[in-house]
């Protein structure tokens, strides 16, 4: 039972929650750390988190207990969207033009790994609204020290770019490094800002007009859900905004004044007014 007691521990640092059958996860992902650090049971790793007195440490247990899938233009239809419904609506509310800027745009790609998510989101950006492209501010956050560094280099190999980049933004967007990885040009990077950032633990960055929070939820409890979500709110331009979640997750019974978009076979969050209007009455 000795993983349970690592389990609460992993869950109050991060968030991430582990059940019973999750158990190979920790087999699986700490096994070489352990042996790495000399440690012969999950007491001695949770002793080592707890005392908090090797920093290195728990950013390697973090980065290895935390799952990275992503991949360039992750479920396709909700990069559509953005382009084809969010910006233009997003365009008109704030009454920008294509030749006047009144209000920047800033987004937030929470959870962001490797970084596909946030250079899928500057591209699509240079791609139909170049227009903005200058006024854009792009964060991009992972509570992964290791994710953080290498999405900022911004290096690719064959296989991560051949899922999901079409061949002609592969020419535009990247250049070859080597016969097996790419590197993605500057003026992709220049607008997206990467720091590490515990969902769970720091402050929330402010003021965002869309944020991308897509498949992290899922690793988290109901009662954490919560708490992020109304979190997440908060950090949106005056609580009103776009919330754009994984195609498995939803809000049910987390943000009442959010309602469901859809275009084509996407779905995102936007707040309505009319959903408190309704309520109170
Ligand atoms: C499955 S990836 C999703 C990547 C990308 N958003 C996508 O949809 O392709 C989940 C990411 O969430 C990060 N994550 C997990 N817990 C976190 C926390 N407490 N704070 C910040 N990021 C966290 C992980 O490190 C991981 O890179």
């Amino acid at each position: 039972m000795e993983y349970k007691k690592l389990f609460d521990i992993i869950q109050n640092l991060t968030g991430v929650y582990l059940t019973e059958e999750k158990k190979y996860l920790l087999d699986s992902r700490l096994n070489q750390l352990m042996k790495d650090y000399n440690l012969k049971s999950y007491d001695e790793v949770a002793l080592k988190l707890i005392t908090k007195d090797d920093l290195e440490f728990y950013h390697k247990v973090v980065d290895r207990i935390t799952t990275h899938e992503t991949r360039f233009f992750r479920d396709e239809s909700i990069f559509d969207a953005f382009v084809k419904q969010i910006i233009p609506e997003w365009m008109e509310k704030h009454g920008n033009t294509k030749t006047q800027i009144k209000k920047p745009l800033k987004i937030w790609s929470a959870g962001c790994s490797y970084g596909q998510e946030p250079y899928s989101i500057s591209i699509s950006l240079l791609e139909h609204h170049p227009y903005l492209f200058p006024y854009t501010e792009i964060l991009a956050t992972d509570i992964s020290k290791d994710v953080i560094e290498r999405a900022k280099k911004g290096v690719f190999t064959d296989f991560e770019v051949q899922r999901g980049v079409p061949e002609f933004i592969k020419q535009k967007y990247f250049v070859a490094i080597n016969e097996k990885e790419f590197k993605i040009k500057d003026e992709v990077k220049r607008n997206i800002q990467f720091q590490v950032h515990n969902l769970i633990q720091d402050p929330y960055p402010s003021g965002f007009d869309i944020i991308f929070f897509r498949n992290v939820l899922i690793y988290f409890d109901m009662e954490q859900r919560k708490i992020i979500i109304d979190k997440m709110i908060q950090s949106l331009r005056n609580q009103e905004g776009t919330l754009i979640l994984g195609s498995s997750e939803n809000l049910l019974n987390l943000a009442d004044n959010y309602i469901i978009r859809e275009f084509g076979i996407a779905r995102y969050y936007e707040f309505s007014k009319s959903v408190t209007f309704f309520k109170k009455f």
